[in-house]
Protein backbone atom coordinates (compact mmCIF):
# COMPACT_ATOMS: atom_id res chain seq x y z
CA UNK A 1 0.00 0.00 0.00
CA UNK A 2 1.32 3.41 -1.15
CA UNK A 3 0.46 6.70 0.99
CA UNK A 4 -1.49 7.41 -2.34
CA UNK A 5 -4.06 4.05 -1.99
CA UNK A 6 -4.13 5.05 2.22
CA UNK A 7 -5.76 7.64 1.04
CA UNK A 8 -8.70 5.98 -1.21
CA UNK A 9 -11.70 6.02 0.45
CA UNK A 10 -13.23 3.06 -1.94
CA UNK A 11 -11.18 0.80 -0.97
CA UNK A 12 -11.55 1.14 2.78
CA UNK A 13 -13.72 -1.61 4.29
CA UNK A 14 -17.02 0.19 5.73
CA UNK A 15 -19.82 -1.73 8.56
CA UNK A 16 -23.27 -0.86 8.30
CA UNK A 17 -24.67 2.04 11.11
CA UNK A 18 -25.56 -0.31 13.66
CA UNK A 19 -29.10 1.35 15.06
CA UNK A 20 -29.28 -0.88 18.08
CA UNK A 21 -26.34 1.00 19.75
CA UNK A 22 -27.27 2.78 23.33
CA UNK A 23 -26.10 6.09 23.45
CA UNK A 24 -24.30 5.63 26.39
CA UNK A 25 -22.22 2.63 24.08
CA UNK A 26 -22.05 5.42 21.18
CA UNK A 27 -21.03 7.58 23.82
CA UNK A 28 -17.97 5.04 24.67
CA UNK A 29 -16.85 4.66 21.19
CA UNK A 30 -16.56 7.83 20.13
CA UNK A 31 -14.09 8.22 22.71
CA UNK A 32 -11.84 7.09 20.32
CA UNK A 33 -12.52 10.18 18.30
CA UNK A 34 -11.59 12.37 21.15
CA UNK A 35 -7.82 10.81 21.79
CA UNK A 36 -6.93 11.69 18.14
CA UNK A 37 -8.40 15.19 18.53
CA UNK A 38 -5.87 15.15 20.74
CA UNK A 39 -3.40 14.64 18.34
CA UNK A 40 -5.05 16.47 15.52
CA UNK A 41 -4.01 19.10 18.27
CA UNK A 42 -0.83 18.42 18.49
CA UNK A 43 -0.50 18.28 14.29
CA UNK A 44 -2.05 21.77 13.89
CA UNK A 45 0.57 23.33 16.88
CA UNK A 46 2.95 21.82 14.20
CA UNK A 47 1.78 22.93 11.20
CA UNK A 48 1.03 26.55 12.58
CA UNK A 49 4.95 26.50 13.20
CA UNK A 50 5.72 25.09 9.94
CA UNK A 51 3.18 28.25 8.69
CA UNK A 52 5.62 30.63 10.56
CA UNK A 53 8.65 29.43 9.30
CA UNK A 54 7.78 29.70 6.09
CA UNK A 55 7.28 33.50 6.30
CA UNK A 56 10.30 34.15 8.14
CA UNK A 57 12.56 32.03 6.05
CA UNK A 58 11.18 33.41 3.13
CA UNK A 59 12.40 36.87 4.80
CA UNK A 60 10.67 39.25 2.23
CA UNK A 61 12.61 41.99 0.40
CA UNK A 62 14.72 42.68 3.19
CA UNK A 63 18.01 40.94 4.46
CA UNK A 64 17.48 39.42 8.17
CA UNK A 65 19.75 40.66 10.37
CA UNK A 66 22.84 38.54 12.08
CA UNK A 67 20.27 38.04 15.43
CA UNK A 68 17.02 37.48 13.53
CA UNK A 69 19.47 34.71 11.99
CA UNK A 70 20.16 33.22 15.04
CA UNK A 71 16.94 32.81 15.75
CA UNK A 72 15.52 31.24 12.59
CA UNK A 73 18.03 28.86 13.01
CA UNK A 74 16.75 28.19 16.47
CA UNK A 75 13.73 27.82 15.09
CA UNK A 76 14.05 25.83 12.56
CA UNK A 77 16.08 23.41 14.79
CA UNK A 78 12.54 23.19 17.24
CA UNK A 79 10.60 22.05 14.34
CA UNK A 80 13.12 19.36 13.88
CA UNK A 81 12.74 18.72 17.63
CA UNK A 82 8.71 19.11 17.86
CA UNK A 83 8.61 16.91 14.22
CA UNK A 84 10.52 13.95 16.32
CA UNK A 85 8.44 14.61 19.51
CA UNK A 86 5.14 13.89 17.12
CA UNK A 87 6.99 10.81 15.50
CA UNK A 88 7.40 9.30 19.14
CA UNK A 89 3.97 10.43 20.04
CA UNK A 90 2.07 8.96 17.29
CA UNK A 91 4.36 5.30 17.39
CA UNK A 92 3.01 5.04 20.68
CA UNK A 93 -0.59 5.38 19.86
CA UNK A 94 -0.17 2.85 16.79
CA UNK A 95 1.40 -0.05 19.60
CA UNK A 96 -1.56 0.71 22.06
CA UNK A 97 -4.18 0.15 19.41
CA UNK A 98 -2.01 -3.00 17.78
CA UNK A 99 -1.25 -4.29 21.54
CA UNK A 100 -4.21 -4.08 23.35
CA UNK A 101 -6.96 -2.41 21.15
CA UNK A 102 -7.21 -3.91 18.44
CA UNK A 103 -6.89 -7.49 19.78
CA UNK A 104 -9.74 -6.93 22.26
CA UNK A 105 -11.80 -6.04 18.94
CA UNK A 106 -11.06 -9.20 17.01
CA UNK A 107 -12.18 -11.34 19.74
CA UNK A 108 -16.01 -10.05 19.17
CA UNK A 109 -15.48 -9.84 15.29
CA UNK A 110 -17.17 -10.64 12.38
CA UNK A 111 -15.22 -10.65 8.75
CA UNK A 112 -17.40 -7.70 8.04
CA UNK A 113 -14.98 -6.13 11.31
CA UNK A 114 -12.20 -8.05 11.02
CA UNK A 115 -11.90 -7.00 7.20
CA UNK A 116 -11.77 -3.24 8.62
CA UNK A 117 -9.39 -4.25 11.27
CA UNK A 118 -6.85 -6.03 8.39
CA UNK A 119 -7.11 -2.73 6.74
CA UNK A 120 -6.07 -0.24 9.32
CA UNK A 121 -3.48 -2.53 10.51
CA UNK A 122 -1.85 -2.07 6.41
CA UNK A 123 -2.53 1.56 7.11
CA UNK A 124 -0.57 1.33 10.17
CA UNK A 125 2.17 -0.07 8.09
CA UNK A 126 2.39 2.90 5.53
CA UNK A 127 2.14 5.14 8.26
CA UNK A 128 4.96 3.38 10.14
CA UNK A 129 7.03 4.38 7.23
CA UNK A 130 6.50 7.89 6.79
CA UNK A 131 6.74 7.92 10.89
CA UNK A 132 10.53 6.71 10.48
CA UNK A 133 11.41 9.72 7.31
CA UNK A 134 10.42 11.71 9.45
CA UNK A 135 11.48 10.65 12.52
CA UNK A 136 15.04 10.78 10.12
CA UNK A 137 14.86 14.18 8.42
CA UNK A 138 13.72 15.16 11.73
CA UNK A 139 16.88 14.31 13.65
CA UNK A 140 19.28 15.40 10.64
CA UNK A 141 16.85 19.54 11.08
CA UNK A 142 17.81 19.48 15.02
CA UNK A 143 21.40 18.66 14.67
CA UNK A 144 21.74 20.69 11.22
CA UNK A 145 19.05 23.64 11.10
CA UNK A 146 19.94 24.41 8.09
CA UNK A 147 17.40 25.43 4.70
CA UNK A 148 18.10 21.85 2.95
CA UNK A 149 17.42 20.13 5.98
CA UNK A 150 13.95 22.20 6.90
CA UNK A 151 12.62 21.42 3.19
CA UNK A 152 13.00 17.92 3.46
CA UNK A 153 11.39 17.46 7.57
CA UNK A 154 8.60 20.28 6.13
CA UNK A 155 7.87 17.86 3.05
CA UNK A 156 7.78 14.26 5.48
CA UNK A 157 5.83 16.40 8.18
CA UNK A 158 3.35 17.02 5.84
CA UNK A 159 2.95 13.61 3.90
CA UNK A 160 2.64 12.11 8.05
CA UNK A 161 0.06 14.86 8.13
CA UNK A 162 -1.81 13.90 5.61
CA UNK A 163 -2.04 10.36 5.81
CA UNK A 164 -2.44 10.37 9.58
CA UNK A 165 -5.39 12.58 9.32
CA UNK A 166 -6.94 10.58 7.06
CA UNK A 167 -6.59 6.93 8.83
CA UNK A 168 -7.71 8.54 12.00
CA UNK A 169 -11.04 9.62 10.13
CA UNK A 170 -11.59 6.26 8.73
CA UNK A 171 -10.61 4.50 12.42
CA UNK A 172 -12.60 6.30 14.78
CA UNK A 173 -15.73 6.31 12.07
CA UNK A 174 -15.54 2.60 11.50
CA UNK A 175 -14.08 1.17 15.34
CA UNK A 176 -17.11 3.55 17.32
CA UNK A 177 -19.79 0.40 16.50
CA UNK A 178 -17.38 -2.29 17.96
CA UNK A 179 -15.65 -0.48 20.71
CA UNK A 180 -18.85 1.15 22.00
CA UNK A 181 -20.91 -2.24 21.64
CA UNK A 182 -18.42 -4.36 23.44
CA UNK A 183 -17.20 -1.39 25.66
CA UNK A 184 -13.60 -2.36 24.72
CA UNK A 185 -11.07 0.03 27.09
CA UNK A 186 -10.02 3.01 25.08
FE1 LIG B 1 -4.74 3.64 14.03
FE1 LIG C 1 -5.97 5.70 16.26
Amino acid sequence: MTPADLEDEAARPKLPPDPGLSPQQRAHGRRLAQIHDMYRGELDAVAALLAELRVDGTGGDRLATAVEGMQLTRNLALFGTVCGRDCALLQHHHDIEERWMFPAIAEHASDAVQAVLDRLIAEHRVIHDLIECLRQTATKLARNPDSLSFSECAADFERLDRAIRSHFGYEETQLETPLGRHAIPI
